[in-house]
């Protein structure tokens, strides 16, 4: 056996402790399975560490991050803490963790589940078949640009946030699309709104200049109205797309749409030195507690740590072939539940152990569905 693998679960708020209870499970028994141990240490973070250490996101946590192999994190955020000022919110300990471990591409896959057709808004004949990896710049851009304040003047409050890209920004971020893109179809969107904004005219030029170095990928620029249209009108067309911070943010939620839910898309935040795994859907206050949310985007999550940060492509490819043929069993929580097909609605625990089965057929019948 190898030395264990130092793994920091932050299960957050809302439905991410029970989401990423399910991806926990998922990840033990894939690093049984290939001979791999496990130490894995769960700490407060979000509204969780609030009610906790008064603070969103405490030292401790964040060295126990940077100690650790890969980290996964549930969701975080919700009505109670709403009222906390902007640094003391849950959200901020997202944005600092991704700061602080300088994690600047995100990676969001969009895939077409077969099985899940139905559940998508869109029609069947335009979302078959589509597989689309966006790369999201993930540390800079108008979530962190300064200066960023409200101020009082004589006629009402004035608010400023600034969006802000340096070349070397730009650069690494582009560097991984188009290492992504070598292993896929060879194309990168660069998606920008260089019709009206300085920073994205910076962002075309670098990215174009950095293309010189991947001659075999075809690179073309869309700007962001159009690339929203073009993702429901044709998504097909898109291999990898590469873009800002909040342009990606917005986009990647128009994607899931792709996909049916919300509810079925992991990521990869990637620096240099750490990388942290998390489903793209929020902490559902709504639901939260009550065993209904899809824990597949969490599990999906911990497909893309095995890929990316454990060494473990086969697991990753276990995990990602459960989903597929749980799915095609028929199992169904209830955002991707649709009227159409002979399907089966499941709790979030009942999903977690249809995967569980799936991967380990070894284990005793009858402690599953
Ligand atoms: C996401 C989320 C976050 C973001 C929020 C919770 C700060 O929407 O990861 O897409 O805007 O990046
Ligand atoms: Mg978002």
């Amino acid at each position: 056996m190898s030395q264990a693998k130092e793994i920091v679960v932050l299960p957050g708020d809302g439905i991410g402790p029970e989401v990423t209870k399910e991806a926990v499970n998922v990840l033990e028994i894939v690093c049984k399975r290939h001979g791999h141990k496990l130490r894995i240490r769960s700490f407060p973070v979000g509204g969780a560490s609030i009610d906790r250490y008064g603070r969103p996101l405490t030292d401790e946590t964040l060295e126990a991050c940077k100690d650790s192999e890969a980290v996964l994190l549930g969701a975080v955020g919700g009505d109670k803490w709403n009222d906390q000022p902007k640094d003391k919110r849950p959200e901020s300990a997202l944005l600092n963790l991704r700061k602080e471990l300088d994690l600047y591409a995100n990676l969001r896959p969009i895939k077409t589940y077969k099985s899940l057709i139905h559940a998508s808004p869109l029609k069947p004949e335009i979302i078959e078949g589509v597989d689309i990896m966006i790369v999201r710049e993930l540390t800079g851009g108008i979530y962190f640009g300064r200066p960023r304040l409200i101020e009082q003047t004589e006629s009402g409050e004035r608010a400023v946030d600034t969006k802000e890209y340096t070349t070397p920004e730009i650069k690494r971020v582009a560097h991984t699309a188009f290492e992504t893109a070598t292993v896929r179809n060879r194309k990168v969107t660069s998606v920008d709104k260089a019709n009206v904004l300085d920073s994205s005219r910076l962002w075309r030029r670098t990215v174009e200049e950095s293309a010189k170095q991947w001659p075999e990928i075809k690179l073309e620029h869309m700007l962001v109205d159009n690339c929203a249209m073009q993702l429901v009108r044709n998504p097909g067309q898109f291999d990898v797309i590469l873009t800002g911070n909040m342009f990606g943010d917005i986009l990647s939620d128009e994607s899931s749409m792709i996909t049916g839910s919300l509810g079925m898309l992991p990521s990869a935040s990637i620096g240099e030195e750490y990388a942290m795994y998390e489903p793209v859907h929020g902490s559902a206050p709504d639901i939260a507690g009550q065993d209904k949310a899809n824990p597949l985007a969490a599990i999906a999550s911990v497909a893309l740590m095995c890929r990316y940060s454990l060494d473990m492509p086969e697991a990753a490819q276990e995990i990602e072939e459960a989903i597929v043929a749980t799915l095609h069993d028929g199992f169904r929580t209830a955002d991707i539940a649709s009227h159409f097909t002979k399907e089966h609605e499941v709790s979030t625990s009942e999903m977690g152990s249809a995967i569980l089965k799936h991967l380990d057929s070894d284990l005793k019948p009858g402690i599953f569905l």
